[in-house]
């Protein structure tokens, strides 16, 4: 009998749950394999406690429940792992610790279930004799080698849903109403939702952009009749002349900085240099939460059964991955190469434009 590991790392995302269950189930079921489960992302595999067995029991109605029965962090990495002595940080590596623990549990293979971030971990893993497949998660869509992650979908949905809702208010109050969503280096949730909202400005990291430029085009739009517009705005995205606004810088207990605010810096521009009521929504972590998409549960099923077929197969060092319509694996190595980023001259972008969508450029 296999006895496999499975763990979710980095930021939540709606699905989660349907990998794991997807996976207990194709373990248990056809093949009698055992499935232990890793709490808290790599931080479970550095503590007895947080490694427990994961049956069909445990997973049953969990397919339509965001978040992760196993938990998360988007911060432990056993490579570099914060350890506090006398009130001082210091980075350790504690990955031995990580391997020994694996083995002894006696688990054969892991299924990680992360962004970017977790699959680099994973793969160092790899370097250390650890045998792993990947699933490919995250809601800002910017992994390689896969057209689409899941949570995505759902991210999307919640975000084209509350544009859909500060339409009606905008236009009642003649106001111009900026969205911030999420999307740190990519602004494939801006951009796909701006389009499907009916957004009059998207901003996103890809294409720095020019304020002035974007307060003449809701000028324009007023002296054509249209009192309101919706803009909305991607996290990462910053102007020309400046950079991305940040919350609280990196450290040594967060691995990258907390970015928001640009939606305000916009909101501010326009309101002075126009003379309009301006009001932000920051969508922020509902874009997380909630119950998955049809989409998103059935990618993430078949994502979770993909990746017990590349254990049974000893396709170690591969991602599970969506090409067409189709569930393939390509190796992780190649999936962490860079972020798959909007092509700002690309058919997206281009038809945006021509539908009237401004992108501050
Ligand atoms: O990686 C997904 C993401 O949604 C980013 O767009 C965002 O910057 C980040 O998570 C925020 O994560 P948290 O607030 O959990 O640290």
């Amino acid at each position: 009998m296999k006895r496999i590991g499975v763990l979710t790392g980095g930021g939540d995302c709606p699905g989660l749950n349907a990998v794991i269950r997807a996976v207990v189930k194709g373990a248990v079921i056809k093949r009698g394999w055992e499935v232990f489960g890793i709490e808290d992302g790599f931080d479970g595999l550095l503590d007895d406690q947080k490694i427990r067995p994961l049956t069909l029991e445990d997973v049953r109605g969990i397919l339509p429940r965001g978040g992760t029965i196993l938990g998360t962090t988007n911060r432990g990495n056993p490579f570099s792992f914060p350890m506090e002595e006398d009130g001082k940080v210091t980075l350790v590596d504690l990955s031995d610790r990580v391997v020994a623990n694996i083995k002894k549990h006696r688990i054969e293979a892991l299924v990680v279930i992360g962004g970017e971030g977790s699959l680099k971990i994973a793969l160092e893993l790899m370097g250390k004799g650890i045998s792993i497949v990947g699933v490919p998660k995250t809601i800002d869509n910017d992994l390689l080698e896969t057209d689409v992650t899941f949570g995505y979908n759902t991210a999307l949905e919640t975000a084209t849903d509350a544009l859909d809702k500060l339409h009606s208010t905008a236009e009642s109050h003649h106001r111009v109403m900026v969205m911030e969503v999420m999307g740190r280096y990519a602004g494939w949730i801006a951009l796909e939702s701006g389009i499907a909202g009916g957004a009059d400005v998207i901003l996103i990291p890809e294409i720095p952009f020019d304020i002035q430029y974007i307060c003449h085009a809701v000028d324009a739009r007023r002296k054509r009749g249209n009192r309101f517009s919706i803009i909305v705005v991607a996290e990462g995205a910053f102007p020309r002349s400046g950079e991305r606004v940040v919350k609280s810088g990196a450290g040594k207990t967060q691995a990258v900085e907390r970015l928001g605010g640009i939606g305000d810096y916009v909101a501010r521009e326009i309101g002075t240099c126009l003379d309009m009521d301006t009001r932000v929504t920051v969508l922020g972590h509902l874009q997380r939460g909630g119950s998955p998409s049809t989409f998103d549960r059935c990618l993430a099923s078949r994502f979770g059964i993909k990746a017990i077929e590349l254990i049974e197969n000893g396709e170690f060092g591969k991602m599970v991955c969506l090409k067409g319509r189709a569930i393939k694996a390509v190796s992780i190595e190649n999936a962490i190469k860079e972020l798959k980023l909007v092509d700002p001259d690309g058919e997206m972008v281009r038809s945006a434009e021509e539908l009237g969508i401004i992108f501050g450029r």
